[in-house]
């Protein structure tokens, strides 16, 4: 049986809407809102084959009020797949690209997205019912991705796209702040690269051009994901002006590494004000999708780098900040693009055993916590203690899942004194297999 339908990912088979959970601790009043998270969940049996980045995508919803936990609700986002699955009327037609919505869950311009790379937007209502397939009116014409930003300076929404395919480009979309479609730009790659997230500065997005790359024959045989490891790719990582109107790109030559999901950057400037340097905190894999390609499943750990864009030079240089095996940075996203002084990492041990979270701050040693052996954890999502509170002063908010019972949790952190453990856990009714991403929206005042 697939490694990725045991333990912790073993789906669950009924959408349920569950009241009054049960809490371990306290919750602080101030945390009133909804953590939504997604995950692949898939329906009926798969194959030894199954891929985890494409399994049905559920959405798991709970509701915190004035220190309780209100509610529980999971739901199946009902692709034009999925509905055919559970006997549904699909909304939407088939499309002639990869229709999945697995990976996160995004809140923009009042609107709440499902998401997967390379795949076209779900919306989906706040009460979990998927709304339909949002193409933006033709405007996302090829695969978008799972990881759009918003930039708290403009309100605007980036994101890279691409589609499954040999083309050797991405596509930068970008949305106005109201949510309407702004200018999309498609740049120009050096091969079929797999590009699943990107990092920004205040003035630059950074693109990586990396060494995961579409694989032609694996695609002539079918494969659901054609992507693997190729060695001696000629790796790239660029700088592109968040506002450029044209396709370009200031390529540096890149590591021979894979990058998921990036921390946070920033710029360096000099005593005129000139921006000499953009440095960017990632997770970074030295391979993927090499042996095994069903999943992240024969990698070697992922270790937090910083890398450094040298704008005089025209070097990228990288080095090592924590050997610790760790993934699924999230920062304080008001201050996405700028220095941050507060980073939550999920501490990974090749996806098995412990895990736990890594607490990053600018001015302190890092606070770890582990979840127990055989508790599975994800991405972490940080929530600011209130509008105005300083930078990574909040909460974090952690879903876990025990792979032998299934019982699962939501621990909450004070963020700043993580290694203290959590403030409270809510003890949720039914198991929540492991997600990968997730949102935190606010009630509304
Ligand atoms: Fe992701």
């Amino acid at each position: 049986m697939s490694r990725w339908v045991q333990g912790a990912y073993a789906p669950v088979e009924q959408e349920v809407d569950c009241v009054d959970l049960e809490v371990d601790g306290v919750i602080p009043p101030e945390l009133n809102g909804m953590l939504a998270r997604i995950g692949p969940n898939p329906i009926g049996e798969v194959g030894e084959d199954h891929q985890l980045f494409l399994g049905d995508g559920m959405i798991h919803s709970l509701t915190l009020e004035g220190g309780r936990a209100v509610s529980y609700r999971n739901r199946w986002v009902r692709t034009e797949p999925v509905a055919g699955k559970l006997g549904e009327e699909p909304k939407d037609a088939p499309i002639d690209h990869l229709d999945c919505a697995n990976t996160h869950i995004f809140p923009f311009a009042g609107s709440l997205y499902a998401l997967t790379e390379t795949s076209i937007p779900y919306a989906v209502s706040s009460d979990l019912d998927t709304e339909g397939r949002a193409d933006f009116d033709g405007f996302i014409d090829t695969g978008f991705t799972a990881h759009p930003h918003v930039d708290p300076r403009t309100g605007q929404m980036h994101a890279i796209g691409y589609d499954v395919s040999p083309d050797k480009a991405a596509t930068h979309f970008v949305f106005a702040a109201d949510g309407s479609p702004l200018r999309k730009n498609v740049l120009e790659l050096g091969g079929s690269s797999w590009i699943h997230d990107f990092a920004a500065s205040e003035h630059f997005m950074i693109v990586w051009d990396l060494p995961l790359q579409y694989n032609t024959e694996m695609a002539a045989a079918g494969a659901q994901i054609p992507f693997r490891w190729t060695p001696g790719y000629e790796a790239r990582v660029g700088l592109r002006r968040l506002d450029a109107e044209d396709a370009s790109v200031l390529w540096f030559d890149g590591p021979q590494a894979f990058v998921f999901h990036p921390v946070n950057a920033w710029e360096e400037t000099d005593a005129s004000g000139k921006i000499i340097k953009v440095v960017c905190d990632t997770c970074r894999y030295p391979k993927m999708y090499d042996q095994v390609r069903t999943g992240p499943g024969d990698m070697a750990p992922p270790q937090l780098y910083r890398w450094t864009f040298d704008l005089t030079t025209g070097q990228m240089t990288e080095e090592q900040i924590d050997p610790r095996a760790q993934e699924f940075a999230r920062i304080d996203d008001r201050f996405w693009g700028q220095k941050h002084n507060f980073a939550v990492t999920t501490e990974l041990f090749r996806f098995t055993g412990e895990t736990g979270i890594i607490a990053h701050y600018d001015d302190a040693e890092p606070q770890a916590w582990s979840m127990g052996k055989g508790v599975v954890t994800s991405e972490a999502v940080f929530v600011p203690e209130s509008d105005t509170a300083a930078q990574g002063e909040g909460y974090v908010l952690a879903a876990a899942t025990d792979a032998q019972s299934g019982a699962s949790r939501v621990s909450i952190f004070d963020s700043q004194k993580v290694a203290k453990g959590p403030l409270a856990e809510v003890l949720l009714p039914v198991k929540m297999p492991v997600t990968f991403h997730g949102s935190w929206l606010p009630a509304v005042k």
